[in-house]
């Protein structure tokens, strides 16, 4: 037997649905990308730091909000050790990636970026790697794409130069699934002292990722895509960077004595953690590491290349179907149907129960790149199978009947 297709039929009958009270069954969620859904041990912990364990952190002296902060700082812990980081306090607490990338651009940018400094993007980026460092006033490049749509590490070796202060990159693209060479792109960067921040939103729940193997200098990605709360996410960054940047918000907590004349400030991780913080989410997020690391994020890293295999198998054996980024994408595959407005597929799968994306995925400048107003895109987690590509496939066939 073939082993290789014997390898992908076992990962593609591998998956953990039943942990994942709101898909019901015969809804093919294909969404992931944008956001995944939450397996019951997130909404367990959630649920318990609601309705058993809840206080705030840092400043009660009562007894059950010393607990909450010791719950609330192993969090920060476990993050720590998910990715690799140093320590503990080289993980700052934000709502989200979108709020990790602002908060470099805020604090790092206001103190290292002077006027004729660039700072250097690629094709592929979310608005949130873009538009932050246009409100931080940057002078942008950007690196173009290779043919089959990864980020071209030659062009950007060619490019960069010393005005570059930064390279901000995805680490897997949330439109193509494009997976970074990362390691490359932090060589290159540092050749000419240049700092590298990843955009890992689409990378953690599908990839190990260790920052320090990277070598990059900023990592920041938002819990709700790796099966945690919304409203929660990291960024790391290496602490004497952390330990230079000023405060981007003020407020309680990020202090460390407070006058009208002068206010000192707390070292990291606080000073970036004004106000009272996202406690549960914290906690769920917790909880959200210990599910994939309980998979395993090789296993799941398998689990989701069988399917982007069996995907773009499937896809590109029907006529009327482009596909876009490369064959080993990572659990994200974008198409088009010929002749037939992504929406209208989107919502045509929808009537069939199959839940995609159609639009630009907050990646204008990517659908320009293209040619495409839009593109339609299936993403996978860890609770997709077989049947789920087999509805997609169903769905597509019925789409390009409808539109003859
Ligand atoms: C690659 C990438 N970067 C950044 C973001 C922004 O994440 P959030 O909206 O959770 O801050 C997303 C979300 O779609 C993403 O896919």
């Amino acid at each position: 037997m073939d082993m290789a297709a014997a390898t992908d039929r076992s990962l593609l009958a591998l998956d953990w649905r039943a942990d994942f009270p709101a898909i019901p069954d015969g809804w093919a969620y294909l969404d992931s990308a944008a956001t995944a859904q939450k397996p019951k041990a997130v909404i367990d912990a959630i649920t318990r730091g609601y309705a058993e364990t809840y206080a705030t952190v840092h400043r009660g002296v009562y007894q059950r909000s010393a607990e909450m902060t010791v719950a609330f700082e192993a969090s920060r812990g476990r993050v720590a050790r998910f990715i690799g980081a140093g320590s503990p306090e080289e993980i700052v607490f934000v709502r989200g990636a979108t709020e990790g990338i602002n908060l470099v651009a805020q604090s790092w940018g206001r103190d290292n970026l002077r006027p004729g400094d660039r700072v250097l993007l690629s094709t592929l980026e979310h608005h949130s790697n873009i538009v932050p460092w246009q409100l931080a006033g940057a002078e942008i490049d950007v690196v173009p794409l290779t043919e089959d749509h990864r980020i071209d590490l030659d062009a950007m070796a060619a490019m960069i130069r010393p005005e570059h202060k930064l390279i901000a990159l995805a680490h897997v693209s949330n439109v193509l699934g494009s997976v970074l060479d990362a390691r490359g792109a932090a060589d290159i960067a540092h050749s000419v002292g240049a700092k590298l921040l990843l955009d890992g939103c689409q990378a953690v729940p599908r990839m190990p990722v260790d920052v320090g193997a990277l070598d990059c200098d900023f990592y920041v990605f938002s819990g709700h895509k790796l099966y945690g709360p919304t409203g929660i996410g990291v960024l790391w960054a290496r602490a004497g960077i952390l330990e230079a940047m000023p405060p981007w918000q003020g407020g309680g907590a990020m202090i460390d004595k407070v006058t009208f004349e002068q206010t000192t400030f707390a070292a990291p991780p606080a000073r970036f953690e004004a106000g009272t913080p996202h406690v549960v989410g914290v906690i769920g997020l917790h909880a959200a590491i210990d599910y994939v690391e309980e998979i395993g994020l090789p296993a799941i890293a398998a689990h989701e290349a069988a399917l982007v295999r069996a995907t773009r198998d499937s896809l590109s054996s029907l006529n009327s179907v482009r596909l876009f980024g490369p064959d080993d994408s990572a659990g994200i595959v974008s198409f088009a149907v010929e002749g037939v407005h992504p929406h209208d597929v989107g919502t045509i799968l929808d009537e069939s129960k199959v839940a995609i994306r159609a639009g630009h995925h907050c990646a204008q400048p990517l659908m320009a790149a293209l040619g495409v107003d839009a593109t339609a895109r299936a993403s996978f987690g860890v609770y997709n199978g077989r049947q789920d590509i087999d509805a997609l496939v169903r769905g597509i066939e019925r789409v390009t009947r409808i539109f003859g």
